[in-house]
């Protein structure tokens, strides 16, 4: 049987079938290295902060200046760019079968503050390199290709969470705590349109599927010398923003015994969160991150403070009930310290696994190239997550030096970047070729 009729035949039989014996021509094709290693090198100037990282919030002016940077370089490999109404930046390749939805691939190019040059910007640009590599080999892809760069990733997967519809008009009318500006206005200044988000969104079944490359974040890969870690699922995150009340007064004329210390009250919930998250067995982590007192002077006892709580497992139910312990820990600390809070829930961000088709074909692809692999959990949350809401969803993990991220001092190896955009070559080809 030809090639196309074992297509035809394969895709007759069952959405997806494993690869067929005899190797095809793109088997051994592989990506150029020093091309996207040099890229990796250019974007990092953009945020570049004293120690090495970068801090390029999204929506900050070092944000937009790196998407500005990056268009170019996607029409370079043949890529149609356009920004979609949440702001992301879509790039895509036509597909011959126009029967087919499109397979997305992509990651974000935020940062954190004080963040490293890997998080995100590895699967972003991976993904173009993937691109690049594709247009140079002429190759004719049955899908549409789309290049996804997600905005705002690491605020809390705005971009993926717009794109699947779950940006609603009460979320882009909030100022941000941290400027005081409205998301709305964000997404408009990097060039999507809020006002159309209402009507926007890609629903279940709308794409073939997605797959992120992203650098492990966390030690596993880098502690046992494997090359690859196949996703198997990521963390549920549940975060709330926390405005704790007490009174402002005279830090020298004021008894111990009659204040109102918001900052006390915030040090023993932040325990509490500790504790409790502590209490039981299992792999959920919980933190408080951002803690800001007002009014911030040594001589006055904090009146106010704002604080973050994130927690974090593949367990949603799980969260929902550590955050009942937490709520009630928190009432019994502020009737204690005299003070008050309210407390702002976020959007969460529901705990996602990926696809076992998706698994298998990272797992085969990256054997068929001689790299080692294992599969893992992601104890940190990704767009995929969103994504794996309206299609099947896999990722691909490089290591980490050290399990290091979130930090100035994120590194990964150049050989394992290469590592890592190969395997998501092989897996977008084989996905490409063998899925509907
Ligand atoms: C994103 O990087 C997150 O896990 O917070
Ligand atoms: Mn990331
Ligand atoms: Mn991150």
């Amino acid at each position: 049987m030809k090639r196309r009729e074992v297509l035809k035949a394969g895709m007759a039989a069952a959405a997806f079938v494993p690869l067929r014996r005899s190797a095809p021509e793109w088997a051994d094709w592989r990506v150029t290295g020093d091309r996207i290693n040099g890229w990796l090198k250019d974007l990092s100037r953009f945020g570049a902060n004293p120690e090495g990282g970068v801090s390029r919030v999204g929506f900050s002016d070092a944000d937009v200046e790196a998407r500005a940077w990056i268009q170019p370089i996607m029409r370079a490999a043949d890529l149609e760019v356009s920004i979609d109404p949440a702001g992301n930046i879509l790039a895509k390749r036509p597909g011959a079968d126009p029967s087919l939805k499109p397979l997305l691939f992509g990651s974000h190019i935020d940062s954190v503050l004080s963040g490293g040059n890997y998080d995100g910007d590895v699967g972003t640009l991976g993904a173009i390199e993937v691109a690049r590599t594709l247009a140079e080999k002429g190759y004719r892809n049955r899908h549409p290709l789309w290049v996804t760069l997600w905005c705002d990733e690491e605020n809390g997967l705005t971009g993926s969470r717009g794109f699947v519809g779950l940006v609603d008009q009460a979320e882009l009318d909030r100022p941000s705590l941290r400027d005081g500006i409205r998301l709305g206005d964000k997404i408009k200044k990097i060039g999507g349109d809020p006002a159309a988000m209402a009507s926007y969104r890609f629903a279940p079944g709308s794409i073939a599927g997605y797959v992120e490359l992203h650098i492990e974040q966390g030690g596993i890969l880098d502690r046992t010398g494997l090359n690859i870690g196949v996703v198997e699922g990521i963390v549920g995150i549940r975060s709330f923003d926390v405005t704790i009340t007490g009174f402002a007064n005279h830090a020298g004329t004021t008894p111990m015994n009659e204040r109102k210390n918001a900052l006390l009250a915030a040090a023993e919930l932040a325990l509490a969160v500790d504790r409790i998250v502590k209490s039981r067995p299992g792999r959920q982590v919980g933190t408080v991150g951002r803690l800001q007192v007002k009014p911030g002077a040594q001589n006055v006892i904090p009146g106010e403070v704002n604080l973050s709580i994130e927690i974090r497992d593949l367990s949603m139910p799980k969260l929902e009930t550590l955050w009942r312990e937490i709520e009630a820990a928190g009432d019994a600390i502020m009737r204690r310290q005299g003070t008050s809070w309210v407390v702002a829930t976020r959007p969460s961000n529901v705990a996602a696994l990926s696809d076992p088709k998706y698994r298998t074909t990272i797992g085969e692809a990256a054997t068929a190239m001689g790299l080692t692999s294992r599969p893992m959990p992601s104890g940190a949350g990704h767009d995929a997550q969103d994504l794996a809401k309206i299609g099947p969803m896999g990722m691909i993990f490089v290591p980490s030096v050290g399990g290091i991220s979130h930090s100035p001092k994120e590194f990964t190896k150049p050989e394992d970047v290469t590592n890592g955009v190969n395997v998501l070559l092989q897996t977008m080809l084989r996905l490409d070729q063998l899925s509907a």
